[in-house]
C-alpha cells in the first residue's frame, strides 16, 4: 500500500501518519522530519534546508526529491509507504511518478486533509513535539496547564522553530500557492480523496482508513485466504 498525505501545516498529517502507518504496517516518511534530522546533525543538506524552513518556504524540488528517493530506496519501504508532506509541488509529483513508474509501481491513494486556516493557527500555537521520541502533542488548552513532558517516553517537550504565527501564515500562503495545484493534478489521475480533518483525532483516522479501504481490501482478502 502506497499512500500520500497532503494538507496545510497543522492539518494533522504527522499525527495521522503515525497511527495509519502502524495500522497498515508500512513506514511513515515525513520530509519535514527528514529535513529536521539533517538540521539537527548539521549536515550540508541540513544547512541548506534550514534557510528555507525557517522562513516557511519550500526547500527546492530537486533537493527534496533526491532526499526522498534515497529514503524510498531503503528496504523497509519496498512493499509500501506512507508519505507525509511529499510531494508538495506538481514538479515533485512528476518526479515521484517517474521514480515509481521506473520500478513498475504506483501510488494507491492520495489523501488531502482539509482544515480551515484559523484551526491551523490555533493548533500550531499549542503544538509541542517530544525531543526524544518525536511524538506530536499539544499544550493542554482546556485547564490552562502546560504539558512539559512527553506522555509516551517522558522526554522534554519543545516548540518547533517554524510554529511562530508569522511563519505559520507564510507556510499557509505557500501551501495555497504551491501545493493546492497538486490537488487537481491528482484528481485527474483519479487518486485524490479529500478528508475533512477537523473533529476528534480518532474520527479523522476513521475517515482516512475508510478512504484507503477499497485499496486495502484485495490485500486483506488475500491474507484471509492464507494465499
Ligand atoms: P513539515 O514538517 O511537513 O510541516 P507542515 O507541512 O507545515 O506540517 P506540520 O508538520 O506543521 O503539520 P502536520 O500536518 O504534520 O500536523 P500535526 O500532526 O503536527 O515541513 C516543514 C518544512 O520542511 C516546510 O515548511 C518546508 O520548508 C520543508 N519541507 C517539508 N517537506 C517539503 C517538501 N515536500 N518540499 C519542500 N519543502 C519541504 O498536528 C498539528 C497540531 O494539531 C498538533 O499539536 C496535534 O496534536 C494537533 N492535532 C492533530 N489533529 C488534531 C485534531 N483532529 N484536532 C485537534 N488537534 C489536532
Ligand atoms: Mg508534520
Ligand atoms: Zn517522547
Amino acid at each position: 500500500m502506497r499512500i500520500v498525505l497532503i494538507g496545510p501545516p497543522g492539518a494533522g498529517k504527522g499525527t495521522q501518519a503515525r497511527v495509519l502507518a502502524e495500522r497498515l504496517s508500512i513506514p511513515a516518511i515525513s520530509t519535514g522530519d527528514l529535513f529536521r534530522a539533517h538540521v539537527a546533525e548539521g549536515t550540508a543538506l541540513g544547512l541548506r534546508a534550514r534557510e528555507y524552513m525557517e522562513t516557511g518556504a519550500l526547500v527546492p524540488d530537486e533537493v527534496t526529491t533526491a532526499m526522498t528517493a534515497a529514503r524510498l530506496a531503503e528496504e523497509d519501504a519496498a512493499s509500501g509507504f506512507l508519505l507525509d508532506g511529499f510531494p508538495r509541488t506538481v514538479r515533485q509529483a512528476e518526479l515521484l511518478e517517474q521514480t515509481l513508474t521506473a520500478q513498475s509501481i504506483a501510488l494507491d491513494r492520495v489523501l488531502a486533509f482539509d482544515v480551515p486556516d484559523d484551526h491551523v493557527v490555533q493548533r500550531l500555537a499549542s503544538r509541542r513535539v517530544c525531543g526524544d521520541c518525536g511524538r506530536i502533542l499539544h499544550a493542554d488548552p482546556v485547564d490552562g496547564s502546560e504539558a512539559h513532558y512527553c506522555q509516551n517516553c517522558g522526554g522534554a517537550l519543545r516548540r518547533r522553530d517554524d510554529d511562530r504565527e508569522e511563519t505559520v501564515r507564510k507556510r499557509l500562503d505557500v501551501y495555497t500557492a504551491q501545493t493546492v495545484p497538486l490537488l487537481d493534478w491528482y484528481t485527474t489521475r483519479a487518486l485524490l480523496t479529500r478528508v475533512p480533518a477537523t473533529g476528534l483525532i480518532e474520527e479523522v483516522t476513521r475517515r482516512a482508513l475508510a478512504a484507503v479501504l477499497p485499496s486495502i481490501l484485495p490485500e486483506l482478502s488475500v491474507s484471509a485466504d492464507g494465499r
